[in-house]
């Protein structure tokens, strides 16, 4: 047993409709296989149909399982709700929304221009807010006994970070939106809660977060304390269980699996763990020499 294995147990999403936002590609499509394997029947949407069609195709091929292309701008609110009443008569109902879409590039801030910065905010916060909403009213209005709405943000979410800062602006306020309707929408059985990966290795992602020989000059693995990126599965895994029944009292959470990458920058002695295991008794006798004067 390792990381890269399926964590729950066969038919654990049998009777769920799911729909990922962003779930064409990069960790949105690995949530999407897995969902399907484990029996849910899956939408996933984008601004690309032609991409979300061949993923589709590829993924019930693999799987045998069911997925639903669906084409829509997050950033429009007629087009989420068009994508919405579409999932709805294909299956007749949603368990689960899962807010994957997101927008991001590296820039010193002010090098934005306005259009810039509000292309990142439209898709990441403001996409996500008009799929909430829309899934929201849906699931009160029909009094639908039990749904979730799971979002993926980042651990500088709360720690915010330099040259992302649109990405960071936006990903802070989806984790207040997450923790806020956790307690509003409880009494109508809708769960929130929220994923904060580290760097898992997607095109999507490196290609605008580590362009050119960036990759290579910042090796990701070397700032996380377990030494390695993370595996699409041990995320789908995770992401299974926080859309499950599994999980059913878990609501207002953002669980970090990131190898304790985060906290790794934020500690103010970590960076000691570059000192020599031979240096420690020298350092020892040094703080203890001091001490008896
Ligand atoms: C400065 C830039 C820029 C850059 C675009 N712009 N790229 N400014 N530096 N590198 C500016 C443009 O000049 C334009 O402003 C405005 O942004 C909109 O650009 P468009 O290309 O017209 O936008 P659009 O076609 O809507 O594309 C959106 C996008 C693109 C975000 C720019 O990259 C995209 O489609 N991304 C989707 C996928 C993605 O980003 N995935 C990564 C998620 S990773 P002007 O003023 O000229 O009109 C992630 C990981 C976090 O979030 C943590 C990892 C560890
Ligand atoms: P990705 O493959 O680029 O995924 C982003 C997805 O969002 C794409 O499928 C894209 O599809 C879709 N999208 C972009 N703009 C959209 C819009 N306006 N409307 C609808 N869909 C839109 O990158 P990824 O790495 O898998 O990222 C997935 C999620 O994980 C994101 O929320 C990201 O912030 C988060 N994350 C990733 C990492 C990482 O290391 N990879 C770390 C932390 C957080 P189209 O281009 O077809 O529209």
């Amino acid at each position: 047993m390792d990381f890269t294995k399926k964590m729950l147990r066969d038919n654990a999403l049998a009777d769920k409709v799911i729909v990922v936002t962003g779930g064409g590609s990069g960790l949105g499509k690995a949530m999407t296989k897995y969902f399907m394997e484990l029996g849910a029947k899956v939408a996933i949407t984008s601004r690309d149909l032609e991409k979300l069609k061949n993923t589709a195709k590829e993924l019930e091929t693999e799987t045998g399982g069911i997925c639903l292309p669906l084409q829509c701008d997050v950033r429009h609110y007629d087009q989420v709700e068009a994508m919405l009443q579409a999932t709805l008569k294909e299956f007749g109902k949603v368990d689960v929304l899962l807010n994957n879409a997101a927008g991001n590039f590296i820039a010193p801030t002010e090098r934005l221009s306005a259009n810039a910065f509000d292309t990142i905010i439209d898709i990441v916060l403001k996409g996500s807010k008009n799929c909430t909403l829309a899934f929201g009213k849906h699931w009160i209005d029909s009094k639908q006994e039990s749904s979730t709405i799971l979002n993926i943000v980042t651990t500088y979410a709360w720690t915010g970070s330099a040259y992302v800062v649109p990405s960071a602006t936006a990903k802070a306020g989806v984790l207040a939106m997450t923790r806020s309707l956790a307690v509003e929408w409880a009494k109508y059985g809708i769960r929130s809660n929220a994923i904060a990966p580290g760097p898992f290795p997607t095109k999507g992602a490196w290609d605008r977060l580590l362009p050119g020989d960036l990759a290579e000059k910042f090796d990701m693995a070397k700032k996380v304390p377990l030494k390695r990126v993370g595996d699409h599965q041990e995320l789908a895994n995770l992401a299974a269980y926080l859309v499950s029944d599994f999980s059913a009292y878990m609501n207002g959470e953002v669980v970090t699996i990131d190898g304790g990458e985060w906290l790794k920058g934020a500690g103010q002695f970590n960076l000691l763990e570059a000192i020599p295991e031979e240096m420690w008794d020298h350092l020892e006798a040094l703080i203890k020499a001091k001490k008896n004067k």
